[in-house]
């Protein structure tokens, strides 16, 4: 009998997910738009917002970002198929600790439900608490609330947001 826990496995001969490169340029760009409207993004720009996000350190934590960018590529193709963000905050409350902020969650529609979205969050939230998060927040459409409840996520808070 298949448990869930095998179903829900990533299938590494297929994909694999690993940080952001310059080369996900056009593939990410791209993907991103099941999201939102990417307007005009130049290669330059792609390729300077890269290495910003490489240079943060967290403090103390020379290891670790504080930008962490994640694709999932199908191996096959050599296509990303999915990327999203974890940004993590360095406060000063709770003793100067680290919140994450998940960011930016999209899966190419031809790859979606085939829980490539679920174990691109899963790599986030590892991410996060590696780097010593103390907990991981995020926005997210009512229609995609039961997506994060499957991951884990639940519900806390209210969404303000002021727009320019
Ligand atoms: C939302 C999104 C990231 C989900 O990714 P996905 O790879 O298609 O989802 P998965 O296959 O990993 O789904 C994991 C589980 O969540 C469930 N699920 C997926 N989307 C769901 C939704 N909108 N509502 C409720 N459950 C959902 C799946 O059925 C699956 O459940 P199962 O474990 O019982 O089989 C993807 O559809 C997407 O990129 N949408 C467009 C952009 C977007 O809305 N991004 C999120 C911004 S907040």
């Amino acid at each position: 009998m298949t448990t869930t826990s095998e179903t829900k496995k990533l299938n590494t001969d297929i994909y694999e997910i690993r940080r952001i490169k310059a080369s996900d340029y056009e593939d990410v760009t791209k993907t991103l738009t099941v999201l939102t409207t990417v307007g005009v993004v130049t290669k330059e720009k792609f390729h300077k917002l890269l290495n910003y996000w490489d240079s943060v350190k967290l403090p103390d934590r020379p290891d670790e970002r504080m930008f962490n960018p994640l694709v999932i590529v199908n191996k096959k193709t050599g296509k990303v198929v999915a990327t999203g963000m974890l940004l993590i905050e360095p406060k000063i409350i709770h003793e100067c600790g680290f919140v994450g902020h998940i960011e930016d969650i999209a899966v190419a529609s031809s790859e979606q439900g085939k829980n490539l979205g679920y174990h691109l969050i899963r790599s986030l939230v590892e991410t996060g608490k590696r780097s010593g998060c103390y907990k991981i927040i995020l926005d997210c459409d009512a229609k995609n609330i039961g997506f994060y409840e499957k991951s884990d996520f639940s519900k806390a808070g209210i969404e303000m947001q002021i727009r320019f």
